[in-house]
């Protein structure tokens, strides 16, 4: 794969779970290489409009490229997307897409510092203009604030032992710089048994997460997405990690929480507390064929909710 490119994740079924009206408007809240939005263009007639929003300048410069009269891009976080939809005078939208995580073209250029594969500076910023690095944080925290960081977004087991070993290290030998320098420091310091899996995956995993504020954001940017729906408009989320998705999972449960009257008491449908929103579909997950085609893609998990009505 170029390094340049993503495969977009359960591109039918996010379509489908869209349920795209032509002359709709739309919000990408999360453009990456445009695999979704491009498929939601296609499906949009003159009318249509598709908003796409990014924190990533590359994505930007990618987005940029697409000349079309019903698409437009933005540089931001999504939990602003209310300052672009009130700028652009949007009033309500018909479909939300928020494909959560980062782009394989993140991962896969070096000097972004995102992976434990390659060396870089430890960057991980999505958006390159602002924010603190992965570097900054492990070279300035305190040990007890790096410790809740790679246990509360990267559920570490061993997150004091490593984190003792980055602030040994940072005592001896002076500030971690490069995303090997970290790597190896945890595989000297992690029991390593036969796991598939990397022994720096949490740890980076977690850096990344806190370093792009990815919970606050999706936990912000939840009730303004509601908010901006239509009636009908349906919200897609796609969730990389299963932090996300308990959040996603939760915030719905929430929104679906009517009030219980039981039968036998004489009361106006009117007067019934409705839920606002109703789920769709069950939780969807890739397919064994998307998953050989696309590792990537194995713990990703779309769920798609439909907003019924105003809450009250
Ligand atoms: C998994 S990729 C999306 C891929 C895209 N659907 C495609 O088909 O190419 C996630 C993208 O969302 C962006 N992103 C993640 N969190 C964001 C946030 N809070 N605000 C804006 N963009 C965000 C990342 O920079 C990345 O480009």
């Amino acid at each position: 794969m170029k390094v340049n490119s993503h495969i977009p994740v359960m591109l039918v079924e996010t379509i489908d779970a869209l349920s795209i009206l032509s002359n709709g408007i739309y919000l990408d809240c999360t453009f990456g290489r445009g695999g979704h939005s491009k498929e939601i263009l296609k499906l949009l007639d003159s009318e249509g409009r598709l908003i796409a929003l990014d924190k990533d300048l590359d994505a930007i410069n990618e987005g940029k490229k697409i000349k079309d009269k019903r698409f437009e891009i933005h540089h931001c976080a999504f939990s602003e997307m209310d300052k672009i939809l009130k700028k652009k005078n949007i009033k309500k939208l018909d479909g939300i897409l928020m494909d959560l995580g980062i782009s394989s073209p993140q991962v896969d250029e070096a000097k972004r510092g995102f992976s434990f594969k390659s060396n870089a500076f430890l960057d991980m910023r999505m958006d390159q203009s602002k924010g603190i690095t992965a570097a900054e944080v492990l070279n300035t925290y305190k040990e007890k604030d790096l410790v809740d960081i790679l246990r509360n977004f990267g559920e570490e087991k061993f997150a004091k032992k490593i984190v003792k070993a980055i602030i040994k290290y940072r005592e001896n030998e002076g500030p971690i710089k490069k995303t090997l320098e970290l790597a190896e420091l945890i595989k000297n310091t992690v029991p390593i048994k036969n796991s598939k899996k990397d022994p720096s995956t949490k740890t980076f995993q977690a850096l990344r997460i806190y370093v792009n504020k990815e919970i606050e954001e999706l936990e912000n940017a939840l009730p303004i997405a509601f908010k901006s729906l239509k009636p009908k408009g349906r919200l897609v989320v796609i969730s990389f990690h299963s932090l996300e998705d308990r959040i996603v999972k939760n915030y719905t449960k929430l929104q679906m929480k009517t009030d219980f009257i039981s039968k036998k008491i004489p009361i106006k449908l009117s007067e019934i507390k409705l839920a606002p929103f109703k789920i769709v579909q069950k939780m969807i997950i890739p397919n064994l064929e998307e998953i050989k085609q696309n590792p990537r893609s194995r713990s990703e998990k779309l769920r798609v909710i439909e907003k019924v009505m105003e809450a009250k």
